[in-house]
Formats: C-alpha cells, sequence, structure tokens
C-alpha cells in the first residue's frame, strides 16, 4: 500500500509509442543513467541489481564527490507499476511510483506520481513543477533509445540479408577523406570508417550492448564509446575495453586499390 503519511505532489502522465516490455527493460536500466541522462545525472555507482530493479548510489549536477543519495527502483511486473524511493541522501523519503498502462502493442501510457515527505505550502507547487520538468526531459531522451532499440530488434526479426556482400566500392581516397568520418551499409549492417593513425578503419555502428548508435559515440585514441552506457569498445579489434563480455560485429578491412580506390572486403 501506497504510504499515506507521504504527501502526494502531483502527477506526470503521458503516452508513449513504446512496448511494455522496452519501459520494463529501461526502468531497471540503471547504467543509462549518466550517460543518456547525462543532463542530469553525473555518476551511478551501483549496490545491488537484478531483475527485480536495481539500488544505486549516484549523484547530479554540479557533481560533488560528498553529494550522493541512494536511490532504490522496484519492478513490480503483476502491477505494472516501479517504485522509485530515495533512501539516502537529499531527498529522502522521497517515492515516485510510475504505473503504466498498455494501450497497444506499441503504445503504452505511463503515470507518475511524485510523493515527498515535508513539503508544504507553495513549495508543493514549485517541487511538482520541476518533477513534470524532470520527467518530461527523461522521457524525452527515453523514447529516443527505446524506439531506436525497438527498430533494431524489428531488424533483427525481419532478418535483414546479410554477410552475402564480399566487396564493396565507396569512392575515391582524395574525396572520401574530406568526408570522414563516415557511415556506409555493408551486407546489410551498418559500419562507419574513421582514420586511425592515417589508416582506414571500419566498425560496428551497432554497440554490442543493447545495440545502441556507436555510430553516435565519442573517438578517442582508436576507442569509441557508446552513448546509451558508457561501453567502450577498441576500434580495431572490436573489444569492450569496459570489461563486459561483449564485442563488436566482425567489420570488414578497408582497402586501397593502386588507382586510389577505397573497397570494403570481408576479412
Ligand atoms: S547499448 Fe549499452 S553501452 Fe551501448
Ligand atoms: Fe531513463
Amino acid at each position: 500500500m501506497m504510504n499515506a503519511r507521504v504527501p502526494h505532489l502531483g502527477t506526470y502522465r503521458r503516452e508513449l509509442p513504446i512496448s511494455l516490455e522496452r519501459l520494463y527493460e529501461n526502468a531497471i536500466d540503471w547504467e543509462h543513467l549518466p550517460y543518456l541522462h547525462r543532463s542530469t545525472f553525473s555518476r551511478i555507482e551501483r549496490i545491488d541489481s537484478g531483475d527485480w530493479g536495481f539500488r544505486a548510489r549516484v549523484w547530479t549536477h554540479p557533481y560533488e564527490e560528498g553529494r550522493a543519495f541512494v536511490i532504490e527502483l522496484k519492478l513490480d511486473r503483476d502491477c505494472r507499476r516501479w517504485i522509485t524511493s530515495t533512501l539516502e541522501g537529499s531527498g529522502s523519503g522521497t517515492e515516485i511510483w510510475t504505473h503504466a498502462f498498455s494501450l497497444a502493442e506499441r503504445t503504452t501510457l505511463v503515470v507518475v506520481d511524485f510523493f515527498a515527505p515535508g513539503v508544504r505550502g507553495p513549495a508543493v507547487i514549485r517541487l511538482r513543477d520541476r518533477y513534470q520538468k524532470l520527467y518530461a526531459r527523461l522521457y524525452d531522451e527515453d523514447v529516443t533509445m527505446m524506439s531506436l532499440r525497438e527498430a533494431e530488434l524489428d531488424r533483427i526479426r525481419a532478418g535483414k540479408p546479410s554477410g552475402k556482400v564480399t566487396r564493396e566500392v565507396i569512392g575515391k581516397l582524395a574525396e572520401l577523406r574530406a568526408r570522414l568520418p563516415l557511415e556506409t551499409e555493408f551486407g546489410g549492417m551498418r559500419f562507419k570508417i574513421v582514420e586511425l593513425d592515417g589508416k582506414l578503419v571500419a566498425f560496428s555502428t551497432r554497440c554490442a550492448h543493447l545495440m545502441g548508435p556507436l555510430g553516435e559515440g565519442r573517438i578517442e585514441g582508436g576507442v569509441v564509446e557508446c552513448p546509451w552506457h558508457g561501453y567502450r569498445f577498441d576500434i580495431r579489434s572490436g573489444e569492450c575495453i569496459s570489461g563486459a563480455a561483449c564485442r563488436l560485429a566482425p567489420a570488414p578491412t578497408v582497402k586501397i586499390d593502386s588507382d586510389g580506390t577505397v573497397v570494403l572486403k570481408t576479412t
């Protein structure tokens, strides 16, 4: 039962073009907070997590080591809801209840109720407005991620042809260099071509973790960082250097013919 001692501040509602399954996945996905929601969160440290949800120490902006708070998110699939509670730190005792109503296979209504202890008078309105604005921004960011992931899963379910192409001409080196970094398709998959130490290298733009848009990731020193959860991959080998047991799909090699034609070839 909802804790009646904690006053209700207000509600945020939104119909999302997303399946219930993607929303559950997103709710318990603690890792995306400081990456996808970098506008709000600066750091997270997992305390515990599982299919039930997670407990974590989080920091917002501006980052201050001593200003962490502990949150817990508990997912109850039977009741189609998840409750986020602040257990320690600023806002301790706050509870955010999210109920999800599946309106169609890919349409879900979320109703988010905010409860905070010790807030009275005009402060109730101020805090309610803050939460509503925050949730609007968080869902804007989440919808982008969940929609892209659904589209990638659809592509996999549709079984798009891949691996049949063994060679593809990309263009002349001189004009290609001017367009780098460049995204291209090869064998039904997307790759990004970059120049590393004077050599052209291609890597898969589908993140090996949860299929994030690696083509949009920051590249530094031959390493690309995924914008969704921050996993980092060695562009040349495809290896995940963040310690996760995943690696990028094999990429074609980039060859330059004697007449300066750039060609992608299966390795
Ligand atoms: S999808 Fe999670 S790190 Fe890329
Ligand atoms: Fe999110």
